[in-house]
């Protein structure tokens, strides 16, 4: 039976079986960030693959890209993350604690109004804080190894620009017509206020972006469009649908780029049990590509002012800038044009802890909890375990074979320790669709038995069948 389950149950068996550690752990941890463990790194590249297939294998317009994270730093001006990427904050005089005035809460009794009303949530102070000020989320670091030459840059704090800024070699080396998108997944980094939930916010994070290019007016049509296929996409991987919905943003909470926004939100267990963003779905209209084209001609100006981004001001647009070097020659309408995007960009950490908390069940088996991670099999790190029900009478060799065979194809699992009871509990907390396990009667004739994680169902088939049988059965 389903439940609601805690976050504590995941982050703790999260641990015990390898998927998420701290990182650092042995020296104390630090904080916000998390390593795969041998579970979860498969878990991880399952859920890149599965959206990478769903957007550029399957699709006959997206193309991917892979850029690098350090990039120019002008290109932060150009996009408006150097000057507006930034949470507004105030610091509690009492403990010198930063916190976002937007998670600030309320008094139970407040007598005032504003942040003269405010709660700190590291001291628990009221009314303690300073005038409410921005803090700039990106990261910076050098680059260069001379004094001379070395100039600040910025780690992305998000993958799309990548994507802006190749539009035109991509245009230049592929035969892309518009309306078309290029798909990048990718570490992103922002040096948030508050971190929150185990891998739900985090410094160091990975992100999954498609920039959609179309012609202007037809955008609303690709928004649309967007907004089903993402939301389809966590249902087809067998998220309940109980748990998503999309919500529209209101005007004042629109990003700069932004002319339309809508989340799809995940009912994630913790906080008040409220509704989170899983994944963002934008209309950023012609936005970012006009303002590369502006931070284009600035480069001058840039090289002038020493690459200090606090003294630069980009230059105006060109009159003329639908015929700028980021524009689109469209060969059927005869014109040109700076196209419009539509920008799904989903969060594959994120998407692992709402598949995991998804996936987590506990049920009773013989008067015992069983805790199980009812992946849908594109996900589950193990595909298939191979068990000798003894380590005795040829099952060991039979079963070593089968799991040499099939681990050409699926990520299988051996294991011939401890009661075949005990093995498959093991497999179902690790969320393995299927077990199969070699005894007695596969010597007299040649049959196995095959273990569905989350019926229990136990059914015999040939050995020769297995290969087939569970390629029906997981589909890939
Ligand atoms: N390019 C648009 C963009 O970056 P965003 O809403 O800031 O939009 C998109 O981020 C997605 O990236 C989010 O829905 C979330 O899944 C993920 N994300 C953003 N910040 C994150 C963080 N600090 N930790 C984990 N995931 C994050």
């Amino acid at each position: 039976m389903a439940k609601l389950t805690k976050l504590d149950d995941i982050v703790s068996l999260c641990k015990r079986r390898g998927f998420i550690f701290q990182s650092s752990e042995i020296y104390g941890g630090l904080a916000s960030c998390y390593d795969y463990g041998p579970l979860g790194s498969e878990l991880k590249r399952n859920v890149r693959n599965a959206w990478w297939k769903s957007v550029v294998q399957m699709r006959d317009d997206i193309v991917g890209l892979d850029c690098s994270i350090f990039m120019h730093p002008l290109v932060w001006k150009a996009s408006g993350h150097a000057d507006k990427f930034a949470d507004i904050v105030t610091v509690c005089k009492k403990c010198n604690v930063r916190s976002r005035v937007d998670h600030l809460t309320d008094a139970p009794n407040k007598m005032a109004e504003g942040l003269a009303g405010k709660v700190c949530p590291s001291c628990g102070a009221v009314g303690q804080f300073t005038e409410p000020m921005p803090f700039r989320l990106m990261f910076e670091t050098q680059m260069g190894a001379n004094t001379d030459d070395a100039m600040t840059i910025f780690l992305r704090p998000e993958t799309a620009q990548g994507i802006f800024v190749n539009f035109r070699n991509v245009l230049d080396s592929t035969r892309v017509k518009i309306p078309f998108g290029i798909a990048q997944i990718g570490k992103s980094f922002r040096n948030e206020v508050t971190t929150k939930a185990f891998i739900f916010r985090t410094r160091e994070f990975e992100q999954a972006e498609i920039e959609f290019f179309c012609a202007p007016g037809t955008d609303e049509k690709w928004y649309e469009h967007w907004k089903d296929a993402r939301f389809n996409w966590y249902i087809n991987l067998g998220m309940k649908k109980e748990n998503l919905r999309l919500r529209q943003h209101d005007k004042d909470e629109l990003a700069h780029y932004a002319k339309g926004c809508v989340d799809v939100e995940y009912k994630f267990p913790f906080g008040s049990g409220d509704w989170q963003e899983l994944e963002g779905i934008a209309n950023r209209t012609d936005f970012d590509l006009r303002q590369h084209q502006r931070g284009m001609r600035t480069l001058n100006s840039w090289y002038e002012k020493k690459g200090d981004l606090s003294k630069i001001e980009l230059n105006s647009e060109s009159e003329d800038y639908q015929k700028g070097p980021l524009s689109y020659f469209d060969e059927e309408g005869k014109q040109r044009f700076i196209p419009y995007v539509i920008e799904p960009s989903a969060g594959i950490d994120r998407s692992c802890l709402a598949f995991l908390v998804d996936a987590y069940d506990e049920d009773e088996v013989n008067g015992e909890v069983r805790n199980v991670l009812r992946f849908h099999p594109a996900l589950a790190p193990v595909k298939a375990a191979i068990f000798p029900l003894v380590k005795k009478d040829g099952m060991p060799e039979i079963a070593t074979n089968l799991y040499n065979d099939l681990k050409k194809y699926f990520n299988c699992f051996y294991d011939e320790k401890s009661a075949v009871g005990r093995r498959y509990r093991r497999q179902d907390e690790a969320g393995t669709p299927y077990c199969i396990t070699i005894d007695g009667q596969t010597k007299e004739d040649n049959t196995v038995t095959v273990r569905e994680r989350d019926s229990m169902v136990q059914e015999r088939i040939n050995l020769s069948q297995v290969k087939s049988y569970l390629r029906e059965k997981l589909d890939i």
